[in-house]
């Protein structure tokens, strides 16, 4: 079975077998079989944040379970709970389309709610875990579901309990938001936003607005991965130590950081292309022109493992130029 329609990156690989479940009863159905015949089993959702680098020999399993619910807390608190097939901007949409607020940030991130966690999805001044409350999952030790509540997710920089400490245990289900009605918090201090509002004319934002402004954002310098194949950032932006970022101010005077509780932050598409990869190719595969930290399928016809060398050549490169180890965000198969 071709998993080529199953990943943004768009690269041709094959699964043994592939099924797409509807419910839990489904799902549990399909774990079960999978079991009698010992098979491997991977889970997939929207397919945004992977890269597959050979063909997978077992069973891959999308979620598709589709549906949206609503609880009003109080005039001006509401929980939306979305199960984890529903793909994430269209969810976004839904909340805008009913004025509610908190995730208009997030607007056109690629793939589905439920995956949404395993990386605290963020861009533009917010991440998810500012309005979730809680996900539905299921644990596939106990076969039982389970809650998790923000705390227990453990929530970090493009990281949750998910990808760590408890990666495989659970498959998320649904998972809750809590959002306003009426008086929405906006975040706008992120730069571009407010350029953005700017150049539209508007000075006092809506959440439907501010949406407005994100998706034109990141329409501007993220490649649509229905045209270019990618999975948005490759790497994460690293963190490093602040006597090393101020060693390479002195070397390199524009280097941008941000401070933190760590260290300093830096931007890894800056490293990247003071590198000299922006808009570089190699074969099939390319960083992007108008950003350098989103690796491309150029050609629609590169391999998983033609991408993760060109990967690893940035790396290298960054390593050798700052002493800085860049690691990926996109997990690898
Ligand atoms: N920069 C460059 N050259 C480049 C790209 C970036 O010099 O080619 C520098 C610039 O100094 C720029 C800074 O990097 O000011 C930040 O760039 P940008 O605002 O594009 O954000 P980013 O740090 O590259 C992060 C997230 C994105 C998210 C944006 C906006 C990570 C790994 N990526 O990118 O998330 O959309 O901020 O908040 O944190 C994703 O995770 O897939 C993703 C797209």
């Amino acid at each position: 079975f071709s998993l080529k329609n199953h990943n943004t990156f768009g690269v041709n690989i094959y699964a043994s077998y592939f099924a797409e479940v509807q419910s839990v009863e489904e799902l549990l159905e399909t774990l079960n079989y999978s079991k009698t015949q010992n098979l491997n089993v991977l889970f997939l959702g929207g397919g945004s944040n992977i890269l597959f680098t050979k063909n997978f020999e077992g069973l891959v399993i999308q979620l598709n379970l589709k549906g949206i619910s609503e609880e009003i807390i109080d005039e001006n608190t509401v929980i939306l709970s979305a199960n984890a097939g529903e793909n994430w901007h269209e969810f976004v949409q839904y909340c805008l389309s009913k004025n509610y607020g908190g995730l208009e940030n997030l607007s056109l991130i690629p793939g589905n709610v439920g995956t949404s966690p395993m990386q605290n999805i963020g861009a533009y001044g917010t991440e998810i875990k500012d309005t979730f409350v809680s996900c539905k999952v299921l644990n596939l030790e106990t076969l039982e579901i389970e809650l998790l509540d923000n705390a227990q997710c453990k929530f970090g920089y493009r990281t949750s309990i998910f990808k760590v400490e408890e990666k495989g245990k659970y498959i998320i289900l649904s998972v809750s938001f809590l959002l306003t009605r009426e008086h929405h918090i906006l975040k706008t201090e992120y730069g571009a936003i407010q350029t953005e509002l700017k150049s539209l004319g508007i000075s006092i934002p809506t959440i439907q607005d501010v949406s407005k402004a994100v998706i034109n954002i990141r329409q501007s310098k993220l490649p649509d991965w229905r045209k270019l194949g990618n999975a948005g950032s490759f790497f994460k932006n690293p963190t490093i130590l602040t006597e090393h970022y101020s060693t390479l101010q002195d070397k390199f005077p524009n280097i941008p950081g941000y401070p933190n509780q760590e260290g300093t932050k830096v931007p890894a598409g800056w490293l990247i292309e003071n590198c000299g990869w922006k808009g570089k190719e190699i074969g099939n595969v390319a960083s992007h022109e108008d950003q350098a930290l989103v690796i491309i399928n150029k050609t629609g016809t590169a391999t998983g493992k033609e991408i993760f060398d060109f990967s690893t050549m940035i790396i290298e490169s960054v390593r050798e130029k700052f002493k800085i180890e860049l690691e990926r965000e996109v997990n690898i198969i």
